[in-house]
C-alpha cells in the first residue's frame, strides 16, 4: 500500500526518511541544490561528481546525510535529456527509487514532483503516472512466501501550489488504473491450481457486483449448446468446465459509442494432446493475461466513468490432455457456423478466441473491437518482450491504440496485416486450419488471420501479448512475473475515445 499526501510546502521542510529530486541530464548545480547543499550536506556538489552523477536515464545516486539530528537519505534520480521529453525516463526514475527504498528500508519518502513541461505532459499527466508508477513498481507477489515481501511506503508529493488541484485529479486516477494493473498482475502470478476458469469467473462476479455492471456467464453445457464448437473443444480436455462471460459499463450519454474487449483465458496452457515442453509450459499459468487485462481494465473504467459504452467478453478455459481432450485432425464448428481442422491443440487461443469474437460481433452494436491475448509464441521473438504485437486492417483504430500506447508506455509495433498472409490458413478439409502453413512463416499473422475470419464488420485490432506479459527484464516499475500488460493501454483508450 501506498499513501499519497500532496503538500506545497517545500521539499526539506518535510519530514521523511529520504528526500528526492529528479534532475535532467547536465544538470546545473541549481539553486535548489545549492540550498541543501548549505543546510545539510557542504560538498554535495564535489560528491555528485565524484559519484559521477550526470541525471542520465535510470541513474540515482543516494546520499546519507543528517537532518534535524536524524540519518535520512538525499536521493537523485536522473530523468535523462530535457528535449527528449520523455515521460517514459520520469516512470523509470520511479521504479529506481522503489527498488532503491526497497534495498534501504525507506519507508518515508518526500518527493519533489518535477516540472511537467520537462517531458510534454500536463500536470495531470504527471500526477497520474506518478501514482500509476509507485504502486506498479512496490508490487510483489508474494501470497507463498511466509513472510511478507512487499513493502508500504508513504511519499508526500511536493507540488506547486497553481497546479496541485489539477494534480491531484491526476493522482486520484492514477490510483484506480495502477490498482487495476496490480490487480491484473496478481490473477496472472497466481498458481493455475488457484486461478481456475470458474475463479476468474467468481473474480469477474464480485467486479460487476461492486460496480454495478451487467454480467452474463455461460457454463460450459450452455457454451456447447450455444454452438461454441471452439471454445468447448479445448475445454473438453480438461475436468474443470470452460465458461464464456461478459460485463457491460454503460456510459451515461445515449448515443455513446460502443467498444468491446475481448480477452484470452486459457488459465493454464499445457499444449494439449500436442503437449508443450517442460521448460516452455513452466510460465503457462500467464496464458490467461489478456482475460485479467481487460476484466482489470473494465474495474478501473466503471470507476473512471468514460463517455463510451465498453463490453468485455473472456473466454475461460483449462487446455490439458485427457482421454477426452479434442485430438490433431479434428474439425470444430464455430459460433458463426464455420468449421477449423485443429492440427496442432497447442494453438488453442484462436479457438477460444473464434467463438468469442463471433458473440461478441452479434449480440452487440459495436464500433470498435480490441482482442488481447498471449497468443503465439511467433510474436514473442519476432518483438521481444517490449513491445506488443498489433495487427489490424484498420488505420483509424490502429492509430487510437497506437496514440494510448504512446501516451500509457504500455508499448505496441504494429505487424503486417495484408491479405496476402490470408491463405496461410486454409485447410484440406474445414474452411480454416488452426496451424499456419509453413511455408507462409509469419507465426503472429498467422494466428492473426485465423482470427478474422470471426469478425465481420467492426474495425478491429488484435494485440499479441505473449511477449509483454510476463517476465520482462530490466524496467524497473516491474517485476519477474506479471507485467499487466495493455491494461494502462486499454483504459487510457477509453477515456480517450471521441
Ligand atoms: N500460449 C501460447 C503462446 C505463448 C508462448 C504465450 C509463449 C506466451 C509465451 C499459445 O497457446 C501457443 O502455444 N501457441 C503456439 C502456436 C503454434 C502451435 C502454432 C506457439 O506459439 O508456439
Ligand atoms: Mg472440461
Ligand atoms: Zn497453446
Amino acid at each position: 500500500m501506498i499513501k499519497y499526501t500532496l503538500s506545497v510546502k517545500s521539499l526539506m521542510e518535510q519530514q521523511a526518511d529520504a528526500y528526492v529530486l529528479c534532475l535532467p541530464e547536465d544538470f546545473a548545480f541549481s539553486k535548489e541544490l545549492r540550498t541543501i547543499a548549505q543546510d545539510y550536506f557542504p560538498s554535495l556538489e564535489n560528491l555528485i561528481e565524484r559519484r559521477k552523477f550526470t541525471g542520465k536515464a535510470q541513474s540515482s545516486l543516494i546520499i546519507q546525510m543528517h537532518k534535524d539530528d536524524k540519518p535520512c537519505s538525499l536521493i537523485l534520480l536522473g530523468v535523462g535529456k530535457k528535449e527528449d521529453k520523455k515521460v517514459e525516463h520520469y516512470r523509470r526514475a520511479l521504479g529506481v527509487l522503489v527498488r532503491l527504498s526497497e534495498q534501504h528500508e525507506i519507508k518515508t519518502i518526500a518527493l519533489q514532483l518535477p516540472s511537467s513541461a520537462m517531458f510534454g505532459v500536463t500536470p495531470e499527466q504527471l500526477g497520474q503516472e506518478t501514482s500509476i508508477i509507485l504502486p506498479m513498481a512496490a508490487y510483489y507477489f508474494d501470497d507463498f512466501f511466509t513472510e511478507k515481501k512487499q513493502k508500504d511506503f508513504d511519499i508526500t508529493l511536493v507540488v506547486d501550489a497553481k497546479h496541485k488541484i489539477t494534480l491531484k485529479k491526476g493522482v486520484d486516477a492514477g490510483i484506480v488504473i495502477s490498482d487495476a494493473v496490480n490487480e491484473a498482475r496478481h490473477w496472472i502470478d497466481l498458481p493455475p491450481e488457484k486461478l481456475t476458469p470458474i475463479e476468474l469467473a467468481g473474480k469477474a462476479k464480485k467486479i460487476a457486483k461492486k460496480n454495478g455492471l451487467k454480467m452474463t456467464e455461460f457454463t460450459e453445457k450452455e457454451i456447447i449448446k450455444k454452438g461454441m464448437g471452439g471454445l468447448a473443444g479445448v475445454g473438453q480436455g480438461s475436468d474443470r468446465d470452460a465458461h464464456l462471460v461478459i460485463l457491460e459499463y454503460k456510459a451515461k450519454n445515449k448515443n455513446a459509442e460502443t467498444i468491446c474487449f475481448v480477452g484470452k483465458g486459457i488459465t493454464f496452457d499445457s499444449g494439449g494432446l500436442s503437449l508443450k515442453p517442460p521448460q516452455y509450459m513452466e510460465t503457462m499459468k500467464e496464458d490467461m493475461s489478456g482475460a485479467a487485462a481487460v476484466l482489470a481494465a473494465i474495474d478501473a473504467l466503471a470507476q473512471l466513468k468514460p463517455s463510451v459504452n465498453i463490453v468485455v467478453v473472456m473466454p475461460l478455459s483449462e487446455n490439458l490432455p485427457s482421454g477426452k481432450a479434442t485430438k490433431p485432425g479434428d474439425v470444430l464448428k464455430f459460433y458463426n457456423g464455420k468449421t477449423a481442422e485443429v492440427l496442432n491443440t497447442d494453438a488453442e487461443g484462436r479457438l477460444i478466441l473464434g467463438d468469442a469474437l463471433a458473440y461478441a460481433e452479434k449480440h452487440y452494436d459495436l464500433d470498435a473491437l480490441v482482442d488481447v491475448a498471449t497468443l503465439t509464441g511467433s510474436c514473442a521473438y519476432a518483438l521481444g518482450p517490449f513491445f506488443t504485437g498489433m495487427l489490424s486492417q484498420d488505420a483509424a483504430l490502429s492509430k487510437k491504440v497506437q496514440n494510448a500506447a504512446d501516451r500509457t508506455g504500455d508499448r505496441v509495433w504494429p505487424l503486417p496485416f495484408d491479405n496476402d498472409y490470408a491463405k496461410a490458413v486454409e485447410s484440406k478439409v474445414a474452411d480454416i486450419c488452426n496451424i499456419g502453413n509453413p511455408k507462409y512463416k509469419a507465426g503472429a499473422i498467422m494466428a492473426a488471420f485465423f482470427l478474422k475470419h470471426f469478425v465481420e464488420k467492426t474495425p478491429w485490432v488484435h494485440l499479441d501479448i505473449a511477449g509483454t506479459a510476463f517476465d520482462v527484464p530490466d524496467i524497473p516499475y516491474y517485476r519477474t512475473g506479471a507485467t499487466g500488460s495493455s491494461v494502462r493501454l486499454l483504459i487510457d483508450l477509453a477515456r480517450n475515445w471521441k
